[in-house]
C-alpha cells in the first residue's frame, strides 16, 4: 500500500524513495537561505530536559533545524508544536540526545556490554533503550562511540568497544541496527550516529581532546572499520571529532568526510560537528575566524552544525561570495530533510504523552539490564575455591567506598538520569542496586552480612583502615569493592595514573594482611593497573560499570546463580609505562624473546615484562571448555576464495556455561608490515556439562585483505597462521597460504 500524506501542499508517499526525495526537493526550492541554514544548525537545552525561551523565536522563524538534550514528551511536544503549527514551513524539528547507557534504564557502560562480545545482547540493549527514547520525544541518539582506543589514561574508552577493529565492527553494526532497526521510521526506533569520526580515540597521551597523529594505513585498517560497519548497516548520521588529525582538525579534515564517507563509501546521511567543534577550528589554529571556520567545516563535509553558531552567522555570505555553492547548501539541507522525512517525521512529529514511563523502566527493561551487568562482568582470577560463595556461609564483610555507592555504576552517561549534586526535573530515585544490596538480597537472614565504607576513593584514614580490618576479621570472607567513581572517566576524564586511586591499594593490602578469604570487585570504566592485587588476591571480578542492576549482577556471579562468561575487549596493563599495549601490536625488528632474558638488543623494558596483566579476549568461567580438532578447508586458496575453518569445544567441566570462542589471523609477510594477532571471528556458544559442539568459521576476503602498500585493500598471497582458542594469548594453531 502506498500511503499519499499532503504537507504544505506538497503531497509526500511513504514509499517509494524517489517520491520522497522529490518531496524534499519541492520543499528545498521553496526555503528562503535562511530557513536552509537553519536546518543545519542544532542548539543545546538545558541538562534537565528544558529548553531557553529564547528558541521559541528561532522555532517560529523556521532558523531551528534541531536540538540537543531537549527531552520528554510534553516538553519535546510543545517545542515541536511551534515549529508545526506556527513556522512558515512547518518543517519539524530533530530531537537528539546522547542516549549511550540507556535512557530510563540504565545498562551497563559500552566498554562493559563490549565484554559481553554477545551482539544480540548489544542489539537488544540498545533496542530497548530506543524505545525509551523515543517516548520522551527523541528521535537521534549520538551513539553509538566506535572510536578504537588503546590507551586507559583516556576517560571516554569507557564509551567505547575496547580495542579491536574486528570486534568494534560487529558490535558497531549491531547497536545500528538496535537504535535503528532494518528501516528507519519505525515506532521506538531512533537515528543512530557513528561517533567520533575518526581517531579521536588516539588522543596523544591520552589526554582529552588532544591532537592524533595516525598513518593512513593505520587509519584504513584500524580505526575505520567500526564506522565502515556502521555505515554499511545503514547509520543515518556520523559525527566529525574534536581532534586534530594529522594536522587538519576532524571537523574540517576533507579526505575523511568528502573523500572517505562520500566518496569512497557513498554515505547517504548527514554529518554533524560535535560540540563547538566548527568554532573550535580557530583554536585548532586552522581557522582563521568564525567565518573561516563556517567555511572550512562546511566545505570539508560537516553538514549540521552543533552548539556553535558560526553557520548560521557566515554561510549566507559565504554563499554570495561562491566560495559555496548554492548546490553545495542544498545538498546538505536536502540530507537533514530526508531524514526527517525517512522518520516520518512530517507524518507524526509529535509523541504520545501517556507513554512517557516515571524514572523507572519497566521490568522487562530492568531483567535485560541485569542479564547485560552478569554477561558484561569478566572474572580475572579465581582461586583457592571461594567462588561460588556458599548458600551457608555465616558471615561476610562487604567493604570498600564502592560496596553500598549507588552512583558509580550508572557510568558517566546515564540517559535521563541525573549526576550527583544535579537537581532533575523528573528527580524521582531511581532503584540502583550496590553490591551491597546486591548481596542482601541474595542471602537469608541466616547469613551476617556486615558493611564499612571504610574509606573515600580518594583518601584512607588509619582510624577506618583500622575498623574495616576488624570488621573483616570477624568474618568468614570479605569482599572489597574498589575503583573509580563515576565522574573519573567519560568525556574530559582522563587520568594520568591508571591505578587504583587514593589509599584503596591500602584498604586491600590491609585486608588480605587479615588472612580473610577475599574477594576484590573493581568497580571502574578503564582497565586499571592492578599489579599487586592481581598476584595476591586470589579472586578478582571486573564489574565495570555495570548500569543500575550492578550490584545483583554482582552477587548472581559470586553466588554461582550466573556463572561468569565476559571477556576483555581491551587489554589490562600492568602498568602506565606499557601504554599504549595492545593485542594487535606488530613484531618490530627485534622482537623479545623469553627464553633469552639477558639478551639487551630487543622491544622490551629494562624494568617492566611487555606482557599485560590480562590479555584481551580474557575471562574466566566457572566450568571448564576444551577446544579442539582444529580443521581448514585447504592448506592453500585463491585470494578471493573463502576458506573454512572449524573446532570442536566442549564443556568438561560441571556447571553450564558459556565460551566465547576465538579466531586470530597473522600474516606473516606483508607489502606493509602485519600485526602479530588480528581477530577475525569469533562465536559465543552455551554449553551444558559434558556437551559438545562443532562450530565453523568461515574466512574471505574481507578477513584475510588489508588495506597495504598504496592504501589499497587487497588479499595479498602468502602464508597466514591460523590461531583459534578462548583469548588471544593462546590457542591452537594451523596455517595456510594464498595463493
Ligand atoms: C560532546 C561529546 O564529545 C559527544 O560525544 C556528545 O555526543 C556531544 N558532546 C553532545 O552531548
Amino acid at each position: 500500500m502506498v500511503l499519499h500524506i499532503t504537507f504544505c501542499g506538497v503531497s509526500i508517499l511513504a514509499n517509494p524513495l524517489s517520491e520522497r526525495n522529490k518531496a524534499v526537493d519541492e520543499l528545498v526550492q521553496r526555503m528562503t537561505m535562511q530557513e536552509k541554514i537553519g536546518q543545519l544548525q542544532q542548539v543545546p537545552g538545558n541538562a534537565d530536559g528544558n529548553y531557553k525561551p529564547e528558541l521559541v523565536d528561532m522555532v517560529k522563524q523556521g532558523y531551528l533545524g534541531s536540538t540537543l538534550n531537549i527531552r520528554g514528551a510534553k516538553i519535546t511536544n510543545q517545542l515541536q508544536r511551534i515549529a508545526v503549527e506556527e513556522s512558515r514551513l512547518k518543517i519539524p524539528i530533530l530531537f537528539a540526545f546522547d542516549v549511550i547507557a540507556g535512557y530510563q534504564t540504565i545498562f551497563p557502560e559500552p566498554l562493559a556490554q563490549a565484554s559481553s562480545w554477545d551482539l544480540d545482547l548489544i542489539e537488544k540493549i540498545e533496542a530497548t533503550a530506543a524505545r525509551e527514547a523515543y517516548a520522551a520525544g527523541i528521535k537521534w541518539t549520538f551513539a553509538p562511540m566506535l572510536d578504537i582506543a588503546r590507551d586507559p589514561r583516556w576517560g571516554r574508552i569507557v564509551e567505547g568497544a575496547g580495542e579491536d577493529p574486528y570486534l568494534g565492527a560487529q558490535i558497531a553494526k549491531a547497536r545500528v541496527l538496535g537504535f535503528q532497526g532494518q528501516e528507519l521510521g519505525a515506532k521506538n526506533k531512533i537515528l543512530a550516529c557513528a561517533k567520533h569520526w575518526v581517531g579521536y580515540g588516539a588522543a596523544q597521551a591520552g589526554r582529552e581532546y588532544n591532537t592524533t597523529d595516525i598513518s593512513e594505513p593505520e587509519l584504513r585498517n584500524i580505526y575505520f572499520p567500526p564506522f565502515k560497519a556502521a555505515v554499511d548497516a545503514g547509520v543515518a548520521t556520523v559525527m566529525s571529532g574534536f581532534n586534530d588529525l594529522n594536522g587538519v582538525p576532524s571537523s574540517g579534515n576533507p579526505f575523511i568526510l568528502r573523500q572517505v564517507l562520500h566518496d569512497e563509501w557513498k554515505f547517504k546521511g548527514f554529518v554533524v560537528s560535535d560540540w563547538e567543534s566548527i568554532d573550535e577550528l580557530i583554536k585548532h589554529g586552522f581557522a582563521a575566524d568564525e567565518k573561516e571556520a563556517a567555511f572550512h567545516g562546511f566545505s570539508a563535509g560537516v553538514d549540521m552544525e552543533m552548539t556553535s553558531q558560526d553557520y548560521r552567522k557566515h554561510l549566507a555570505q559565504l554563499v554570495k561570495e561562491s566560495r559555496i555553492s548554492q548546490e553545495q547548501l542544498d545538498d546538505s539541507v536536502r540530507r537533514i530533510l530526508r531524514m526527517k522525512y525517512n522518520l516520518g517525521l512530517f507524518e507524526n512529529p509529535y509523541v504520545s504523552e501517556d507513554n512517557e514511563k516515571p524514572a523507572l523502566g519497566p521490568t522487562d527493561h530492568l531483567r535485560l539490564a541485569r542479564e547485560a551487568a552478569v554477561k558484561s562482568m569478566v572474572l580475572l582470577k579465581n582461586e583457592k575455591n571461594i567462588l561460588p560463595i556458599q548458600r551457608n556461609i555465616k558471615s561476610i564483610a562487604v567493604i570498600g567506598p564502592l560496596a553500598d555507592d549507588r552512583d558509580a555504576s550508572l557510568g558517566w552517561w546515564r540517559g535521563d538520569h541525573p549526576h550527583q549534586g544535579e537537581k532533575f526535573r523528573d528527580n524521582e530515585a531511581r532503584s540502583v542496586v550496590s553490591v551491597l544490596s546486591g548481596l542482601r538480597n541474595h542471602f537469608s537472614s541466616k547469613t551476617k552480612i556486615s558493611f564499612s565504607k571504610a574509606c573515600d576513593i580518594s583518601f584512607c584514614s588509619r582510624q577506618d583502615l583500622k575498623k574495616a580490618v576488624a570488621l573483616a576479621k570477624s568474618a568468614q570472607l570479605a569482599i572489597v569493592v574498589v575503583g573509580e567513581s563515576a565522574e573519573m572517566s567519560g568525556e574530559a576524564g582522563s587520568r594520568s595514573q591508571i591505578d587504583l586511586p587514593g589509599g584503596q591499594l591500602e584498604l586491600v593490602k590491609a585486608i588480605q594482611a587479615t588472612g580473610v578469604k577475599l574477594v576484590v570487585v573493581l568497580v571502574n570504566g578503564r582497565p586499571l593497573a592492578i599489579p599487586w592485587i592481581a598476584e595476591n588476591v586470589p579472586v578478582i571480578l571486573e564489574a565495570w560499570f555495570g548500569g543500575q542492576e550492578a550490584g545483583n549482577a554482582v552477587a548472581d556471579i559470586l553466588t554461582g546463580d550466573e556463572n561468569p562468561s565476559g571477556k576483555l575487549p581491551i587489554t589490562v596493563p600492568r602498568s602506565i609505562g606499557q601504554v599504549p599495549i595492545y593485542y594487535n601490536q606488530k613484531n618490530s625488528g627485534r622482537p623479545n624473546d623469553l627464553t633469552k632474558p639477558k639478551e639487551r638488543y630487543f622491544s622490551k623494558y629494562l624494568d617492566e615484562s611487555n606482557l599485560p596483566q590480562f590479555a584481551f579476549g580474557y575471562g574466566l568461567s566457572f566450568t571448564q571448555f576444551t577446544i579442539s580438532d582444529l580443521k581448514i578447508s585447504a592448506t592453500s586458496i585463491d585470494a578471493q576464495a573463502n576458506l573454512k575453518v572449524s573446532v570442536q569445544v566442549e564443556n568438561i567441566g560441571k556447571r553450564a556455561g558459556d565460551e566465547v570462542v576465538q579466531l586470530y589471523i597473522h600474516r606473516l609477510v606483508g607489502s606493509i608490515t602485519r600485526p602479530q594477532k588480528e581477530l577475525k571471528a569469533f562465536r559465543r556458544i552455551s554449553l551444558t556439562p559434558g556437551k559438545k559442539q562443532n562450530i565453523e568459521f568461515i574466512l574471505g576476503p574481507n578477513e584475510l585483505g588489508f588495506y597495504g602498500k598504496n592504501n589499497k585493500f587487497s588479499v595479498e598471497p602468502g602464508k597466514i597462521e591460523l590461531i583459534v582458542g578462548n583469548s588471544s594469548l593462546d590457542g591452537l594453531k594451523t596455517s595456510f597460504e594464498i595463493r
